[in-house]
């Protein structure tokens, strides 16, 4: 990893299976490195479909056993608001993918709960499930060990959308957001000051339909997409794409593997 902050790293990798492989060796040495360091390791995880491949070989015979899940403690970036068994729920995606096949105690993992009464109550419930993990103190960000991100074609991340309220949000840690072109509409999302907090953030993208918003979000001028207004002070921002989705960024960008 590299020991600059608060600069972009941009890895290429041929195909979708080689970015998985290069994100989780990656995940096993950020992992490793802050069990050394402060004894556990906080992943805020990704919804959609890019991370899949990702937990699923986190969760291999080739990987599983080199993990130490009792010190991993996973939360997410944002929840859809449909129940914990839909399969439009991010929290189901993770637990079929990774949570259910690894041995990671219960305590390590921290779902968004959802339709427990409104949006609002459920974003300030995982507000205090940040502030009670991290010991926060009031108007303190959780300093997670790593963010993963993915990216939307319309250079939205988490349920962080162009122009929504939830994007501006500088003091909540969590927000409810309310995108009605999305399915579902209603989602709940930590905001930029928690992901702008992060020691660590990977972006995934993979895929052709990924290649406009990963131009802009890499060589666009301003920050006009929600992806370009991940910039951590104190952090790192690696990229990781497949060939795909990487193909109409200038020639030169980024390390090809
Ligand atoms: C979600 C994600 C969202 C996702 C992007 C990309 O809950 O859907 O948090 O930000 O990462 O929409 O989704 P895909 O990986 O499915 O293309």
């Amino acid at each position: 990893m590299s020991k600059e902050t608060s600069k972009i790293r941009l890895q290429v990798a041929k195909n979708y299976p080689e970015l998985c492989k290069q994100v989780v060796q990656n995940i096993l040495a950020l992992s490793r490195n802050a069990i050394a360091a402060h004894g556990h390791f906080s992943i805020l995880l990704s919804g959609g479909a890019t991370p899949k491949g990702v937990y699923a070989l986190m969760a291999s015979p080739e990987y599983r056993e080199q993990f130490q899940w009792h010190k991993i403690h996973f939360f997410w970036g944002d929840e859809r608001w449909v129940s914990a068994d839909d399969a439009k729920s991010n929290y189901r995606m993770a637990t079929e993918a990774i949570l259910m096949k690894a041995d990671i105690p219960p305590q390590n993992i921290h779902p968004i709960r959802t339709l427990d009464g409104t949006l609002e109550t459920a974003a300030a419930v995982y507000e205090k499930e940040l502030a009670s993990f991290f010991d926060l103190r009031n108007g303190e960000c959780p300093r997670f060990d790593l963010i993963l991100l993915g990216l939307g074609q319309d250079g939205h991340t988490a349920s962080l959308f162009p122009g929504d309220p939830a994007l501006s949000e500088t003091n909540r840690l969590v927000a409810a957001v309310s995108q009605k072109e999305m399915d579902p509409a209603e989602r709940i999302t930590v905001t930029l000051p928690v992901i702008n907090h992060a020691a660590v953030i990977f972006f995934l993208a993979s895929g052709r339909e990924k290649s406009q918003a990963l131009k802009t979000a890499l060589e666009g001028k301003g920050r006009q997409l929600p992806a370009q207004q991940v910039n951590p002070p104190n952090g790192e921002v690696w990229w990781f794409a497949d060939q795909p989705a990487a193909s109409l960024l200038r020639k030169g960008q980024g390390e090809s593997s």
